[in-house]
């Protein structure tokens, strides 16, 4: 399959330590890439790489065919690039529905503002986004969530209701960092099983977390980092014999 992201010798350090190294990967459409790699490697750093939230000291992102170069993350956005970033927080005393119509402001062409101001103009935009918020919930399990607050969601839906503002927002990339995170057993497969079913779906994604078994199980294949580095991919079968990912990262995650 062609590749939807093509990644070359990219590089990024804070204070003059590599927090990315010349790192290159691809990662076609339809695919789940799983990232995983141990505290500081450098996931998220590669994540807001991606979506124009850092600058590149060094290499290329091409996207969809084009050269990301220094596009602004809103533009990227609308080109399809949607995270879920690592921690991210809802908005306070807003309800679920609310919450999500905020994702859905980021492509249209008058911001959120405008839409709050209700002015004439904007209404009939207001009721589309409206529905697509509505679907984007449904499409995660919480139709019936619509008007609670979000903020005192359970913390498994909370995340749902992130990747629902994500997907309100129509990506072609989904970027999810450390969804599980924090999340019970329970909670963690409710959210595993949504993201199956987003792959089933076709959509591509990249899916940062630690707990090897839960990405091995949605990936079709697996980037490893360590220190800035990327020093593995393969299949989450090949990963789980690959030497140097034991070494850096599933020896330590064992002990
Ligand atoms: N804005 C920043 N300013 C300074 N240093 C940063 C910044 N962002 C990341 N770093 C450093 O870059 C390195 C990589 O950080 P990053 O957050 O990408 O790691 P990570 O793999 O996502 O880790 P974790 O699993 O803990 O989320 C770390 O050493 C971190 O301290
Ligand atoms: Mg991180």
């Amino acid at each position: 399959m062609s590749p939807l992201l093509t990644i070359d010798s990219l590089s990024r350090s804070f204070g003059g330590v590599y927090a990315l190294r010349d790192v290159g990967l691809t990662v076609a459409e339809g695919e789940t890439r799983g990232v995983i790699g141990p505290n500081g490697a450098g996931k998220s750093t590669l994540f807001n790489l991606i979506g124009g939230h850092l600058t590149p000291e060094s290499g290329t992102l091409r996207y969809a065919g084009r050269d990301l170069g220094r596009l602004t993350p809103h533009v990227r956005a609308r080109l399809g690039i949607a995270i879920v970033f690592q921690g991210a927080r809802l908005f306070r005393g807003m309800t679920a529905l609310e919450n999500v119509m905020v994702g859905a402001h980021a492509r249209t062409r008058h911001g959120f503002l405008a839409g709050a101001l209700r002015l004439p103009r904007h209404r009939r935009e207001e009721a589309r986004i409206r529905a697509d918020a509505l679907a984007a919930l449904e499409r995660v399990g919480l139709a019936g969530w619509a008007d609670r607050a979000a903020d005192v969601l359970p913390l498994g839906q909370q995340r749902a209701l992130q990747v629902a503002r994500a997907l309100c927002a129509r990506p072609r990339l989904l970027l999810l960092d450390e969804p599980a995170s924090g999340l019970r057993a329970g909670e963690r497969e409710a959210l595993g099983g949504l993201i199956e079913d987003l792959r089933a779906e076709g959509l591509t994604m990249m899916l940062i977390e630690h707990d090897v078994a839960f990405v091995a199980r949605l990936a079709d294949r697996v980037s490893v980092l360590d220190l800035g580095r990327h020093i593995a991919e393969g299949t989450p079968a090949e990963i789980r014999e690959d030497e140097a990912v034991i070494a850096a990262y599933l020896g330590q995650a064992a002990g």
